[in-house]
């Protein structure tokens, strides 16, 4: 079976969201969005790879796939809770109206509907899709709830008294919206509440709430929100916000942060690692593919924690460890990359086989203008807000994806980068390190 150092990537095919995140009898098992059959997207599986240590991953195959009336169309993205040692996956699953809708525009026609439904597992890596799979909460039947097709992404935890479920919508005022489950049982769920807010576009995909270090925090991902002439108009942002659970009321501020300032992540999920931490995993959304035969990846895993209302995205700590042989040159790094460090005065740059990172006043800014693939239809420029502290960058770069760590995770900018060479110039002292 192949295997991944740090980053997920598609096995020979396609892959979009983290699905099922959760470490569970001594392991790491992230399941994926897939579509086994060929690098675009199609009528979604879910792939799955497990791990020990967030670091070295091992692919399983795959785990769902479309096999009942609920799901026949896709197994889209869900989330993954253990109780007594069994392991419970929710997903969303789809059903098509009309025959082949991929040849119209499936997403504006609404030409499908979308129920909530469970598959278990006593050991995390058998699934039965035939007999096993039960549909939770049936396709939304009333309008001011929520949106038949567009209702999806479950994601589940356990509260105080009671298991919490909370699903992304489309509300009837145009607007993005959650809805809020509660189950005593994991198997029967009554509803509890909607949240929404205007501004942050159409339908809200992927939402995951949770309290972590610091503070409790929304991160979702808007479609329709960033209309700024580029094509992915679909962005993952994240907020601290108020969260009374046994009424799910949730009071969103209107400041946000974006989840990373490369703009390409998407579809983010989290959970509880070893040690209590909470990590989060996203899709790295490619361009295009590679070679021709695959697309899709996740990023590194990182720690989220809030401070002084601000959400800090760190390196996890498995991760730094990994990069743990001091290298001269990025020649002699292995094929899982390497780390780089610098301190970023005003003016300072740092050029990687082509993609630059440098300072400009208070901001980190990265252009992948030369790295970026035949596709001239992404963003090319990118900057994080303004820093509160210094110019450190702390850089993972691996042969697809660039991610600059600014400021132990104040800010993060992570690029879909293609043909970078090993090489790695620099104003500053840059410190090098690969895997053992
Ligand atoms: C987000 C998303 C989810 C959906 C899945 C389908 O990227 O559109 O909302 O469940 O991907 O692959």
């Amino acid at each position: 079976m192949t295997t991944n150092t740090i980053h997920i990537k598609a096995p020979g095919c396609w892959m979009n969201d983290p699905n099922g995140f959760i470490y569970y009898k001594g392991k790491y098992h992230m399941f994926y969005q897939c579509f086994p059959y060929g690098p675009r997207w199609g009528r979604m599986h879910w792939g799955h790879a497990v791990s020990e240590d967030l670091v070295h991953w091992e692919h399983k195959g795959i785990a769902l796939f479309p096999s009942k009336r609920g799901d026949r169309d896709g197994c889209f993205s869900g989330s993954a809770v253990e109780q007594d040692g069994k392991l419970y996956l929710y997903y969303t699953g789809v059903r098509y109206l009309l025959e082949d809708p991929e040849d119209t525009n499936l997403c504006l026609d609404d030409q499908f509907v979308s129920a909530q439904m469970i598959i278990t597992s006593e050991d995390g890596v058998h699934f039965d899709n035939i007999k096993d799979k039960r549909e939770i909460i049936a396709p939304i039947g009333e309008r001011e709830r929520g949106d038949a097709a567009h209702t999806r992404d479950p994601k589940v935890w356990r509260g105080a008294d009671a298991w919490y479920m909370v699903l992304g919508t489309h509300g009837i005022d145009g607007n993005g919206r959650m809805l809020f489950y509660r189950s005593a049982d994991l198997i029967n769920w009554s509803y509890v509440n909607a949240v929404s807010k205007s501004g942050f576009g159409w339908m809200w995909e992927c939402p995951d709430y949770y309290e972590t270090k610091g503070g409790k925090v929304l991160s979702f991902s808007p479609m329709g929100f960033l209309k700024d002439g580029y094509k992915e108009e679909n962005q993952s942002i994240c907020m601290v916000v108020d969260f009374e659970e046994e009424s799910c009321t949730m009071t969103m501020p209107d400041q946000y942060q974006f989840l990373d300032y490369g703009l390409d992540l998407y579809a983010a999920q989290s959970t509880v690692d070893q040690d209590g931490r909470r990590v989060m995993a996203a899709w790295v959304r490619m361009p295009e593919t590679v070679g021709g035969e695959w697309i899709g990846m996740m990023c590194s895993p990182r720690v989220v924690e809030v401070e002084d209302g601000h959400i800090y995205f760190r390196m996890h700590p498995a991760v730094r460890e990994a990069y743990g042989r001091a290298i001269d040159t990025p020649k002699e790094a292995a094929e899982a990359g390497y780390r780089a460090e610098a301190d970023l005065e005003d003016g300072d740059g740092i050029d990687v086989g082509g993609y630059r990172i440098y300072r400009k006043g208070n901001q980190i800014c990265t252009d992948r203008s030369l790295t970026a693939g035949d596709d001239r239809a992404c963003r090319m420029q990118f900057e994080t807000p303004e820093m509160k502290n210094g110019g450190h960058v702390e850089i993972l770069v691996d042969s697809n994806l660039i991610e600059v760590f600014v400021n132990d995770g104040e800010y993060v900018i992570s690029n879909a980068v293609y043909g970078i060479e090993n090489q790695i110039v620099s104003d500053r002292k840059v410190k090098l390190f690969t895997v053992e």
